[in-house]
């Protein structure tokens, strides 16, 4: 089957009273090319709770070690300690002279994950996969995240009164940012950059280049 091919394929499939619809499928790759790092988001858009519950819903359908299930998740909006949550995280550390995020685009909705054990290899697989499932969640309702795993453990376990201990944070919201991938090789420089025009690069080693001969 060529690449691309769920990309540009349209499904028939009957709708109410037998009513033939065409229905567009997302393929996975456009699914995965469209989930980059967003450290900017449009103020215009409000993430709303409901939006946040049904991108935590996700991990009602991945997999996890020994089917544990241990993560658990804080929803913040914008009325809710948006402030407070942005007052201890980093962005774009491999870029500290752009200080990000811009004023005017800071992130406005999180999602704090928890973990109800002590962080441990197979929790931390179980949250990887959390993340990124949820991310993919974002980019099917048309918004954008990111993972933050820079963020001050012990004030956000205070501010929110957090009974488990925090892991990670996801930012979510409509991106405000043009981001391209590079492909790359494995022994060249790997840091993310951006042009004058504010594009955001991220060089990403060509699939050739990770087998393993
Ligand atoms: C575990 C993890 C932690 C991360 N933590 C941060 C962070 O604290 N701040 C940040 O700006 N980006 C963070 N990122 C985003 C990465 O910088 C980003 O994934 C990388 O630059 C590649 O860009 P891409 O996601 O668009 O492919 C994190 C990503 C992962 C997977």
């Amino acid at each position: 089957m060529a690449d691309g091919y769920l990309e540009n394929r349209y499904d028939e499939v009957f709708g109410a009273k037998g009513k033939k619809v065409v229905v567009k499928r997302i393929s996975i790759d456009s699914l995965l090319e469209r989930n980059r790092s967003y450290r900017g988001y449009r103020k215009e858009y409000e993430v709303t709770e409901e939006t946040l519950k049904k991108i935590v819903a996700v991990n009602t359908k991945i997999p996890s070690a020994k089917n544990q299930q241990a993560l658990r998740f804080k929803l913040i909006t914008k009325n809710n300690g948006a402030g407070k949550v942005l007052e201890n995280i980093k962005l774009g550390g491999m870029l500290p002279e752009l200080h990000l995020p811009f004023a005017g685009t800071e992130p406005e909705a999180f999602i704090i994950v928890c973990g109800t054990v002590p962080e441990n290899k197979m929790l931390d697989i179980d949250l990887g996969i959390s993340l990124q499932s949820m991310l993919l969640k974002a980019v099917d309702l048309g918004l954008n995240g990111l993972i933050i795993g820079a963020f001050n453990k012990e004030n956000v376990t205070h501010e929110f009164q957090l009974p488990y201990e925090p892991l990670a944070i996801l930012a979510i919201g409509s991106g405000a940012e043009t981001i391209r991938l590079v492909p790359t090789s494995a022994d060249e420089n790997k840091a993310y950059y951006r042009n004058e025009a504010g594009v955001h690069f991220v060089p990403k080693i060509r699939a050739e280049e990770l087998l393993i001969e």
